[in-house]
């Protein structure tokens, strides 16, 4: 399939990056189809594009009816069935490989498109396993798009054992096509990104479970030491601390033992204390 010829996305899971893919693609010109499993987390998701959107502009990067317009090609829906008529699927439900599967195996039978392209966003799982469970494990392609997804240019493309070269050259052109830049690797636990940005913050995870330091220190050490705009634990709390814990844990399933998670981390999702998601994570939002 050709770039051109995608008119309709679907986007599973309305979440904080399943919210922000639907707004690039609609911002792209794309009718997107945004499915989640209840009406509240689709109104959640919305409001977090229609904010998103708001401050663009506030900016003057847009106008009130781009804004508009912009909004009416997001079809929110809790059926799968009005998938039927996408081009592509970018998945961004939670990251867990039973859930993903399941909802590949059903999206073979509702997609229509022969050759519709099927896509994760998943941060570290295998592409080539969840595109075993699917119809044409060739058009099977990762998109992992960087949160906040309407500001970061960097899109990391990843290639499972089937992809095909045609699916692989959609993908990068159809992340030019939102504005973004593609980065492309093979298809092993964390990608580049994870590999390399997950141990980080669970190291900083590490840190404060020792002592070492408080969190404020250990945020605002690492941001004076390396130039980067938010230290481990502000970040954690960005990403979601239920998604970190994942990412490392399949780090150290995969990986082995120099990435084995942080009590610290463990707990605090045990407690619900998932990040800005939730209100709390390592800092307090709610006030
Ligand atoms: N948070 C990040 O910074 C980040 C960055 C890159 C990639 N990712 C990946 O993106 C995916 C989503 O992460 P997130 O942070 O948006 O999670 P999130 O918890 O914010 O959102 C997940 C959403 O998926 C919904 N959902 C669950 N099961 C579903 C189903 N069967 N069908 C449709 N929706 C379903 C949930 O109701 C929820 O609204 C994960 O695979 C994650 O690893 C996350």
């Amino acid at each position: 399939m050709k770039v051109d010829d995608v008119k309709v996305v679907g986007v599973l899971g309305a979440g904080t990056m399943g919210s922000g893919i639907a707004q690039v693609c609609a911002v792209a010109g794309y009718e997107v189809v945004l499915r989640d499993i209840e009406e509240r987390f689709l109104e959640r998701g919305l409001n977090t594009i229609k904010k998103s959107l708001s401050k663009f502009v506030e900016k003057g990067k847009i106008s009130q009816d781009e804004m508009d317009s912009i909004l009416s090609r997001i079809k929110p829906t809790t059926s799968l069935d009005d998938l039927e008529n996408v081009d592509v699927v970018i998945e961004a439900i939670i990251e867990d490989m039973d859930a993903k599967k399941a909802i590949f195996k059903e999206l073979n039978d509702i997609v229509k498109r022969e050759d519709a392209i099927f896509a994760s966003n998943t941060s570290t799982l295998s592409i080539t396993e969840m595109a075993s469970v699917t119809r044409k494990p060739e058009n099977f392609v990762g998109i992992h798009f960087m949160n906040p997804v309407p500001l970061m240019k960097g899109v990391e493309i990843v290639r499972g054992l089937l992809t095909s070269d045609e699916t692989l050259n959609f993908a990068i052109e159809f992340v030019k096509s939102l504005g973004k830049e593609a980065v492309v690797c093979k298809d092993s636990a964390g990608f580049i990104s994870n590999r390399i940005l997950m141990p980080w913050v669970n190291e900083g995870i590490w840190v404060l479970y020792e002592g070492i330091a408080t969190k404020e220190e250990i945020d605002r050490g690492m941001k004076l030491f390396t130039n980067v705009p938010m230290g481990p634990l502000e970040l954690a709390d960005l990403i979601g601390l239920d998604i970190c814990l994942a990412a490392i844990e399949t780090l150290h399933k995969e990986l082995g033992d120099k990435y084995k998670p942080c009590p610290l981390l463990k707990q605090m999702v045990r407690a619900g204390l998932l990040g800005r998601k939730t209100g709390r994570g390592f800092y307090d939002y709610t006030k």
